[in-house]
């Protein structure tokens, strides 16, 4: 297996950080390096990307805890045909976490983590212009991951988050995000909290047929 193969299957969503281990920032600045070398359409380099560490990723944490409490966020809808997917998604991670299935309270407050970064030291929002369309998007996911795959090969742990973009208006302030950039996800990077069993998880996939067609006809 060669270098690139064992990065992907070691990158994981990892949803406990140590709070307390920084990331160093010539770790950060060689993997953002990396990353802006992702392909985009006619080359536009969609990905704007707003990052904090210390008190001002503090302030995002405390905001979005705050604004979660206000009001919860609105619902992440997967349609029904994929929502097996996220069932089974969530039996595992929440099992990981000793979560029961049907402890509804105990799940919120698994997810509750979301909106402080699973305490990560690094924390941040990806973001695209708001004039820019779905094939954009599309260069943005490409240097997430990229970027994810940078930072797992320089031994940092990641995750990528929805969550936190259910609050753009909270994470604007924030951030002094501009008007004209809309918020797609957030972005967590540290180290993984190596007691936490829920960041040991090998999420499966679906079997390559079931998601690609290679017709040699
Ligand atoms: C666009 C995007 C949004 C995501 N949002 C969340 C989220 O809000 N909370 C979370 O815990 N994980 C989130 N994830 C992580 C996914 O659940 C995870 O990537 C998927 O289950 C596969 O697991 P793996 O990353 O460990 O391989 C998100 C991932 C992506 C790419």
């Amino acid at each position: 297996m060669g270098e690139l193969d064992a990065v992907v299957r070691r990158r994981h969503s990892t949803r406990m950080f140590l709070p307390d281990k920084p990331v160093p920032r010539e770790l950060l600045d060689e993997a953002l390096a990396l990353a802006m070398r992702a392909p985009s359409n006619s080359n536009v380099q969609p990905w704007r990307v707003f990052l904090a560490t210390g008190a001002r990723r503090d302030r995002l944490g405390a905001a979005l805890a705050a604004a979660v409490r206000a009001a919860p966020p609105p619902a992440m809808g997967i349609p029904e045909s994929h929502n097996h997917l996220r069932r089974a998604l969530g039996a595992q991670v929440y099992g990981a976490m000793g979560v029961a299935r049907g402890d509804s309270e105990g799940r919120w407050n698994a997810q509750l983590r979301n909106w402080d970064f699973f305490r990560a030291p690094l924390a941040g929002i990806v973001c695209m212009h708001r004039d820019l369309g779905l094939p954009d998007a599309i260069g943005v996911g490409m240097f997430l991951q990229t970027l994810l795959l940078a930072l797992t090969d320089r031994g940092l742990d990641s995750c990528v988050q929805v969550s936190t973009a259910l609050y753009p208006d909270v994470v604007r302030v924030q951030l002094d995000i501009p008007d004209e950039l809309t918020p797609l996800c957030g972005i967590c990077i540290g180290y993984a909290d190596p007691a936490f069993a829920a960041n040991f998880l090998d999420i499966p996939r679906n079997a390559v047929a079931d998601n690609v067609v290679v017709y040699d006809d």
